[in-house]
């Protein structure tokens, strides 16, 4: 596989994939390149799961997970970031400019505020929108299916709440009856909720160095305070400079009870192609999990020679892969359950 080489979660991934490119086949740093495909989809208000137009907590307010990795002993996250548009570069900088690994909430927006990031209000008109829908009618909000955004196209628009969206407004969300609980179950129990779409990237610039990154605004509608896999260092995103890097998308919940990116590295560290790991993973779900049919997870494993693999536990996922040969969407090389 020739380098540099970026592979993105989602067909939206595609567009940050296209705005990170011309950097990295300059000989830019793969840190800079995972970074840039998170802000653009932070910054596009089509994209419901991640920045600015993600779908908010059930209180109305969204909140916002990221994280960024170069190695064990080079990572930043934040989590429950509510007024800043950028979570992957406040996990940046706390990377950078801190000794700590995570902030969260309160901590992360005064530190973002302090770094100078301009505050930002993160609940676009349709997201919004559809959060009084929700309040409505209590439907399931399926986003387990790639919904095949449109091609890459200029982006970061800097867009602001109430800006028109240009992209199409219907068909993005897909509401469904409420199903009956099961007992014991309330009908606000976000396990009712269908998967998601985090934003994740690796990539592998000129220089060999590996790098990846997430950024999500979680579980549409989820409890306010919840955390998922995204911005924790080895659920959602997992980066060892000599044996590989992993980063998984889905249902955090299913994620964080295996280390999920961890998991994938250290099964590349013991000698697994990078489909085997990604499939091992997803097995260690299936085996300690009720995965229901509201459930998605994928996975993408990539090795530091530049090899890679995805696979899903539904059809519906895709990749975007973006090489001097390649820029392209791909379904998984895996799908654990039909
Ligand atoms: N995978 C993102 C989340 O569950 O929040």
């Amino acid at each position: 596989m020739t380098v540099p080489l970026i592979l993105s979660t989602w067909s939206f991934g595609q567009r940050g994939n296209e705005a990170a490119w011309p950097g990295l086949a300059r000989g830019g740093h793969s840190i800079d390149a995972v970074e840039r495909v998170c802000q653009v989809l932070e910054a596009d208000q089509e994209v419901d799961s991640v920045g600015f137009g993600g779908l908010p907590d059930s209180n109305g307010h969204v909140s916002l997970d990221g994280c960024i990795m170069l190695a064990p002993n080079r990572c930043g996250s934040v989590c429950n970031v509510r007024r800043f548009m950028h979570p992957v570069s406040i996990a940046r900088q706390v990377m950078e400019q801190t000794h700590h690994v995570m902030l969260s909430g309160d901590g992360a927006d005064a530190f973002a505020q302090a770094q100078g990031f301009m505050p930002a209000d993160l609940l676009a008109a349709d997201a919004q929108d559809a959060y009084h829908r929700w309040l409505k009618e209590r439907g399931t909000v399926d986003q387990s299916r790639d919904k095949g955004y449109s091609a890459p196209r200029p982006i970061d628009r800097g867009a602001s709440r109430g800006q028109p969206n240009d992209g199409a407004r219907a068909g993005r969300l897909f509401f469904h009856p409420a199903p009956e609980p099961p007992p014991g179950r309330s009908r606000d129990d976000e396990s009712k909720w269908k998967g998601h779409d985090t934003i994740g990237v690796l990539c592998i610039d000129a220089h060999g160095v590996l790098a990846g990154a997430c950024s999500t605004s979680g579980m549409p509608f989820k409890l306010p305070g919840r955390v998922g896999d995204s911005p924790i260092i080895g659920h959602g995103l997992y980066v060892d400079p000599e044996h590989g890097a992993a980063v998984a998308t889905g249902t955090g919940e299913l994620i964080m009870g295996v280390c999920g990116s961890f998991l994938a590295v250290e099964l590349m560290r013991a000698g697994q192609e990078p489909l085997e790991a990604a499939r091992s993973v997803l097995q260690r779900i299936i085996d300690n999990y009720d995965v229901k049919p509201e459930h998605q997870v994928a996975l993408i494993a990539m090795r530091p020679d530049g090899q890679f693999a995805s696979a899903a536990l539904r059809s519906g996922y895709k990749s975007s892969v973006r090489g001097n040969q390649r820029n392209e969407v791909v379904e998984p090389d895996a799908v654990m359950l039909r």
